[in-house]
Order: C-alpha cells, then sequence, then structure tokens
C-alpha cells in the first residue's frame, strides 16, 4: 500500500530513483495540434460511419467517438465515483490493495505489465465485470455507490464497443456477428487510472508504450491530457474531446484482420500541473477462445502473418514490456509469435 503514489506526499518535490526512464526511452511527442485523432460523430448515417471508423481504424488504429448514446450523466457519475474512490483515507482503500496479478479486482501501483523493474508514475483500481452475470459482489463497497456506477457503466461501454465491432464487420465484409461468443466474451475489464501530478515529467511516464492484449478498448480520457500515440514514427498527443470516448484496436483485432486492422502502440504521459484519471474499458476474449486470421483476410498471395493461439497463450507470450528506444521495437507482434 506504500506504493500507492497518490497517498505519498514526499513525492511533490522529486521522483525516486525507481521511476527516472532512460533519456531514449523518453522521446517526447510532437508539438500539439499538429496531428489531430479522427472524430466519428456516430449520430450520423450508418453508411457514413461505418466507412469513417474503418477509414480512421486503418489510419490510425485510434479515434474518438462523439454522440455515441453513451449519457453524459453517466460519464459524469463516473468520473465522479473515480474521484471519490481515490479521495477516500489509506485504510478505507488498504484491504483492495495487491500486488497478486491473478486477483482480478485489486488497487495497485505502477504498470500492470512486466517491465523488467521500471516504475511507471500511475495508480489503478481495476475491476472485472465477469460475464454474463456481471457479480460485482466482490467490487469495493465504498463509495456506497461505485458498484452501480462502475457496473452500468461497463454494461453501457461494452455495448458501444459491441456496436463499433459489427460496424467493422459490415465495412469488413465479416459477417455481422464475428465479434460475438467467446472472442469478445471473456470478461470486461475497467482499469481506474489515476496519474497523480508528476513534480518531473520528462523524465518518467504514466503508462509504458504498449500495444492493448485485448480485442477493442473503449478509454474515457478524462478532460487532463496525457494520452500519446504511435504515428508515422512519432509521438501524437491526444486533445481530449468533452464527452468523447478514445476507441483503440487491441492485438486480437489485429490477428484476426490478418493485419488490416492494426493495434497501435501509445503511451500516457505525466503533468506536474494537474492530477489526470481516465478508465480503460477492455473487452477480453476468454482464455480458452483460439484467435487467428479470419478465412476472408487468407487466401492466395495474402498468407496468414500470425499464429492462431488460445488467448490464453498468447497473454503469457506478450507479458514483458521490454523498452526498446526505437518506437515499434517493444511489442512486434510477429516477431514475438516467431520466438515461441
Ligand atoms: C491503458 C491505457 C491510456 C490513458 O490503460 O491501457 O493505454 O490515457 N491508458 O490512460
Ligand atoms: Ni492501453
Amino acid at each position: 500500500m506504500e506504493n500507492m503514489l497518490h497517498l505519498t506526499p514526499s513525492h511533490a518535490s522529486s521522483i525516486p530513483d525507481g521511476f527516472v526512464l532512460p533519456a531514449g526511452h523518453l522521446r517526447p511527442a510532437t508539438a500539439a495540434g499538429v496531428v489531430s485523432l479522427p472524430v466519428v460523430d456516430m449520430s450520423s448515417g450508418r453508411d457514413e460511419v461505418r466507412r469513417a471508423i474503418l477509414d480512421a481504424g486503418k489510419e490510425h488504429g485510434f479515434f474518438q467517438v462523439i454522440n455515441h448514446g453513451v449519457p453524459e450523466q453517466v460519464l459524469r457519475d463516473m468520473e465522479a465515483v473515480c474521484h471519490e474512490f481515490f479521495q477516500l483515507p489509506a485504510p478505507d482503500k488498504a484491504e483492495l490493495y495487491s500486488e497478486d496479478k491473478s486477483k482480478p479486482n485489486r488497487l495497485f501501483s505502477g504498470s500492470s505489465y512486466e517491465t523488467l523493474g521500471e516504475r511507471y508514475w500511475r495508480d489503478c483500481l481495476r475491476l472485472v465485470y465477469p460475464l454474463p452475470g456481471g457479480d460485482t459482489r466482490d467490487w469495493p463497497h465504498k463509495p456506497q455507490r461505485l458498484r452501480e456506477v462502475v457496473g452500468n457503466y461497463a454494461v453501457l461501454a461494452r455495448g458501444l464497443a459491441t456496436e463499433i465491432l459489427r460496424l467493422l464487420c459490415e465495412g469488413m465484409g465479416l459477417r455481422p456477428d464475428y465479434f460475438v461468443g467467446d472472442i469478445s466474451g471473456g470478461r470486461v475489464a475497467v482499469d481506474i487510472n489515476h496519474y497523480p501530478p508528476c513534480p518531473n515529467p520528462s523524465r518518467t511516464l504514466g503508462l509504458p508504450p504498449h500495444c492493448d492484449r485485448d480485442l477493442i478498448t473503449i478509454l474515457l480520457p478524462g478532460a487532463v491530457p496525457g494520452l500519446e500515440v504511435a504515428y508515422k514514427g512519432e509521438w501524437i498527443k491526444v486533445q481530449p474531446v468533452p464527452n468523447s470516448f478514445v476507441v483503440n484496436f487491441g492485438l486480437q483485432l489485429e490477428v484476426v484482420t490478418n493485419g488490416m486492422l492494426k493495434s497501435v502502440e501509445h503511451r500516457a504521459a505525466t503533468n506536474s500541473a494537474a492530477a489526470r484519471m481516465s478508465v480503460a474499458t477492455f473487452i477480453v476474449p476468454a482464455d480458452d477462445c483460439v484467435i487467428g486470421p479470419a478465412e476472408e483476410f487468407v487466401g492466395e498471395g495474402n498468407p496468414p502473418c500470425y499464429r492462431t493461439l488460445r488467448f490464453g497463450d498468447f497473454k503469457r507470450m506478450h507479458n514483458v514490456v521490454n523498452l526498446g528506444s526505437s518506437l515499434n521495437q517493444i511489442t512486434n507482434l510477429k516477431n514475438n509469435q516467431e520466438e515461441v
């Protein structure tokens, strides 16, 4: 529990050694505003939305959605309750704290990846919404409304993900229910990220460069900027659009589409002025689900570029984030799979 950053006022003046990353790992982002992520208005006509999502997905692997159907009040409640949770007195949070990665629901600090010793400026409350029942009895009981608010949010975020997956299927010529079932039905994992103000943002990161290992991720980015996305060899800063979600493809979507859609690296920067909160909702396949390139993406002149693997085995192979100095060194999926 003493690892939790937000409980440690001594961090106000300098960052402890473990957080200082080698300069080569900290290439700064391009000046804000040079490239912005596409914004897809989901209230446009279906053909237009389908096209916009596919174009944005192919170009960036990341996009923002507005008019997505999740009520504004749900977002405000979610932000408020997450904030209240991190403000609770330490003893109320202590029993949730755990470094045991096999625990579905836990409070922890640093990264969720094996990072070979490097530490990251993030506290995280991870809650798993089990499917199909959604039994949230093991979730925190304080703040009192947390289970209701986060449970409701998880269902709506999952609904949005399902809709986007269906639009992608239509756009790519897959049967519309391709992603229904085990491939999206393992669990919904909700990471409530809290990045406290950092005295030296140029020397550390909130999250290391990584690709999400799931199928698709719906991020509530919060009002404070921090997310940075790899684009053409640079890092670009994502300027949050009010009431939007950031959507990005997980590695499983890259595998299914045989690389037509890419799971793109991203990282979280810190800042010294304000704490930042974000909520990442991951749509995770069942461990036993066998995932490989769909036959629609393989054929003469189009050999499979990825192995077909049980998702549980895939995860074991991608546990280590080995920070490289170049942008795409660390999660090169094809190379990783060759080593197995
Ligand atoms: C994540 C993630 C980005 C952010 O949780 O996987 O990439 O902006 N979060 O917090
Ligand atoms: Ni991520």
